[in-house]
């Protein structure tokens, strides 16, 4: 379970992009936290792997304290924790497959027949066995994604961050990466955070969900509860109930 403890998150020049956060995730559960742009969703989802360290607060993975691992805890905290983005993040210059095997290479120095099996293995999982050989260039967005989630399940990882994975894809792309990762949460119990400005990308894969507002937490609970009796006015606005301007 990660419990995130009343995170507050401060830039320099006075930005304030969190503002005493709260959330517990549940181990195995879709969870969302939505917010439109700005609301400070990036920086929490960077909080909780800690590529930012939170200003105050703290994170709490399965009982432990993690807000102030360094060194090669980090690195192993990090480990089970992996991250898909908008912008896929794949290595231009390698095919699918050396792809897959990066985080082999990161974490051990070396890549051995076992690792490009199981890098194998992932790719055909996310429906790109006849892809292993091909550069990020040669595949669409959506196969460039799924790509990137065969690497994060590379290390099989307990968490699942999800940061506007699907932003940049199609309506089709979209489903078939919100098809996979709603698979792999079944499969293997993954506990997926998926972090949106969508609704509906919350509607067809969240079971429970948190309302960002300027960094702070104005509606959280069941998606279903949420979506039927919405309380507050961004929720709304966002669920495109009232105008963003009324
Ligand atoms: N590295 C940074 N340095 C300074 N300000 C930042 C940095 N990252 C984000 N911010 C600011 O923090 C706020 C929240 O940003 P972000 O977490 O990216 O929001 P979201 O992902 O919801 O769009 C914004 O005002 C943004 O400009
Ligand atoms: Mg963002």
């Amino acid at each position: 379970m990660i419990s995130l403890q009343n995170i507050t998150k401060h830039y320099p020049g006075g930005i304030h992009a969190l503002n005493g956060v709260s959330i517990d995730i549940d181990d195995g559960d879709i969870f969302g936290i939505i917010g439109i742009s700005g609301a400070g969703k990036s920086t929490l989802v960077r909080c909780v792997n800690l590529l930012e360290r939170p200003t105050s607060g703290r994170v709490i993975v399965d009982g432990q304290d993690v807000t102030d691992l360094t060194g090669a805890a980090l690195r192993a905290y990090r480990r089970r924790v992996a991250m898909i983005f908008q912008g896929f993040g794949l290595l231009l210059q390698k095919t699918a497959l050396d792809n897959v095997c990066f985080p082999f290479l990161a974490s051990k120095g070396r890549i051995t027949d076992d690792d490009r099996a199981k890098a194998k293995e992932l790719l055909a999982r996310v429906g790109l066995a006849d892809k292993a050989n091909s550069y990020p260039s040669q595949l669409s967005g959506g196969q460039q994604q799924r790509v990137a989630i065969a690497r994060a399940l590379a290390c099989d990882p307990e968490y699942i961050l999800c940061d506007e994975a699907t932003s940049a894809l199609d309506p089709a792309s979209t489903q078939l990466i919100l098809d996979l990762l709603h698979q792999i949460n079944k499969e293997t119990g993954t506990t997926i955070l998926v972090i949106t400005h969508s609704m509906d990308v919350v509607e067809r894969i969240c079971n429970n969900v948190t309302v960002l507002v300027h960094g702070r937490v104005v509606e959280q609970g069941p998606v279903e509860r949420i979506f039927a009796d919405p309380q507050d006015e961004t929720t709304k606005a966002l669920l495109g109930r009232v105008s963003w301007n009324a």
